[in-house]
């Protein structure tokens, strides 16, 4: 994964972010309290996005990226072209959890989509933008393919 400026992202890339920055104001997380948004670019080049959704449960949690990937199979789309994941986190950044990868990977119109995770500061401003390749996060893995 490399560090990168938000101002070189095309028009479209700053907006997936942005609307991955609104919907994680939604995140319903009382008991983590770590709050995530998410967005996915389809094929068509419409945005779906999605928050995490935490239960007094803790083992039903719905994750960010697997509700915006959800919102895109609902709309009648199962191609996904780019991702972003939005924390707040010391961290510096949070890129999509092992399940959260698997999935993307069900619907990546290839295995180098690029992934954003983007880190806002205390002022829930954009503070770090990092970029992966799935291939880089999730290294020779298994899809529909293998079947
Ligand atoms: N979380 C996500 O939404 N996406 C991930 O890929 C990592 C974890 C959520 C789940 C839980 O509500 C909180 O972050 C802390 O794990
Ligand atoms: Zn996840």
């Amino acid at each position: 994964m490399k560090k990168i400026e938000y101002a070189t992202l095309t028009e479209i890339e700053k907006k997936l972010i942005i609307e991955a920055i609104k919907t994680r104001e939604n995140a319903y997380s009382p008991y983590s309290q770590y709050k995530v948004g998410a967005a996915v670019l389809d094929i068509n080049n419409n945005i779906h996005t999605g928050c995490n959704v935490e239960s007094a449960d803790y083992t039903l949690t719905t994750h960010a990226e697997m509700l915006a990937i959800d919102s895109m199979v609902k709309s009648g789309v199962t191609k996904v072209k780019e991702v972003a994941v939005v924390v707040k986190s010391d961290v510096g950044y949070g890129f999509p959890c092992g399940l959260c990868r698997q999935k993307i990977r069900e619907f990546a119109l290839n295995d180098d989509i690029i992934i954003y995770g983007v880190n806002l500061d205390r002022d829930k401003k954009i503070k770090d933008v990092y970029s992966a390749l799935l291939s880089e996060l999730l290294p020779g893995s298994f899809g529909p393919e293998f079947l």
